[in-house]
């Protein structure tokens, strides 16, 4: 077969936050060009499920899934003492796992906050998760990267308000993207260009990869004002970033780090 320059295998991947909607979406871009993966999450349940039914599909490939908090070092560290006692070449980590509101079918919006009102404990919370577990991965597990003579890749997951505001108007009368969601991926670009600049030696390349919003059963009304803020006019579809993080965990990317790549329909241009 000639080569390609999309193939990952015998490459392995920690992905955060795999139980999520897009965190099963980037497991399936990485299996389908022949990566092995450990999958984590703090739903372990999920995590079966997810394995049981790729594990299926992708014969072929590697799956180990451990449960694992993000917010916590320690948690971390057993995860990477139990990939050293593995003998686990690690290649690469996708930085996914967030707090993120989401918009139900009702309109109403998870987590959502008045900036007037916010908490401290939960301005912690979701830093701890979005932007302090994405740099105790990244320092842990680059650890581990840095073992592998090839090097490897981090990649962190962003999102369109990486780069621009959230529109207030767009959600439910008195509800709010919380203004951590903002500062927190604004953050992931800060640490993206970091770790791009700090481990350039070392054959690890860090990009960001920002996606829009993705259509999954919230109310009509909120799909409609959002969709017009989009120049094309829709939202995403959950395996619509598949293309990009295959781009960016492969050597189809080898001359690119420390940038963001945004996809969200255009919405950011305008
Ligand atoms: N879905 C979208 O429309 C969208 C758009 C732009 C950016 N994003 C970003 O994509 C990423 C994934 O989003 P999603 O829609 O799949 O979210 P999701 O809520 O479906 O999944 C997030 C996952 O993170 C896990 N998690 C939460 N706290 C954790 C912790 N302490 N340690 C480990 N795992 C933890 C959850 O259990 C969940 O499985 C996030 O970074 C999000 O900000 C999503």
């Amino acid at each position: 077969m000639k080569y390609s320059q999309f193939d990952l295998s015998h490459k392995y991947f920690v992905i955060t936050g795999a139980s999520g909607l897009l965190g099963k979406e980037h497991a399936i871009a990485l299996l389908d060009i022949n990566a092995n993966l450990i999958l984590t999450d703090i739903n372990l349940l999920k995590l079966k499920l997810i394995k049981k039914k790729l594990s299926r599909l992708y014969i072929k490939s590697k799956i180990l899934i451990y449960k694992m908090d993000v917010s916590k070092e320690k948690s971390i560290s057993k995860v990477v003492k139990k990939l050293k006692a593995e003998k686990i070449n690690l290649h690469g980590l996708i930085n996914n796992a967030a707090i993120d509101s989401k918009i139900l079918k009702n309109n109403k919006m998870t987590n959502t906050d008045k900036f007037e009102n916010i908490s401290l404990a939960s301005w912690k919370k979701h830093f701890d998760v979005g932007l302090t577990g994405a740099m105790l991965c990244a320092k842990h597990f680059g650890k581990l990267i840095l073992s592998n003579k090839k090097g490897g890749v981090i990649i962190n997951v962003a999102s369109d308000l990486s780069v621009i505001a959230p529109n207030h108007q767009i959600y439910k009368k008195g509800t709010f993207k919380p203004v951590m969601y903002s500062v927190i991926k604004h953050g992931i670009i800060g640490l993206t260009k970091y770790i791009s600049t700090y481990w350039n030696n070392k054959k690890i390349r860090c990009n960001a990869i920002s996606p829009g919003a993705v259509e999954n059963g919230q109310s009509k009304n909120f799909i409609n004002k959002l969709r017009k803020q989009i120049p094309l006019n829709r939202l995403a579809n959950k395996n619509e970033y598949r293309g990009a993080l295959q781009f960016l965990c492969s050597d189809a990317s080898k001359y690119m780090t420390g940038q963001n790549v945004i996809i969200d329909g255009g919405r950011s241009v305008w």
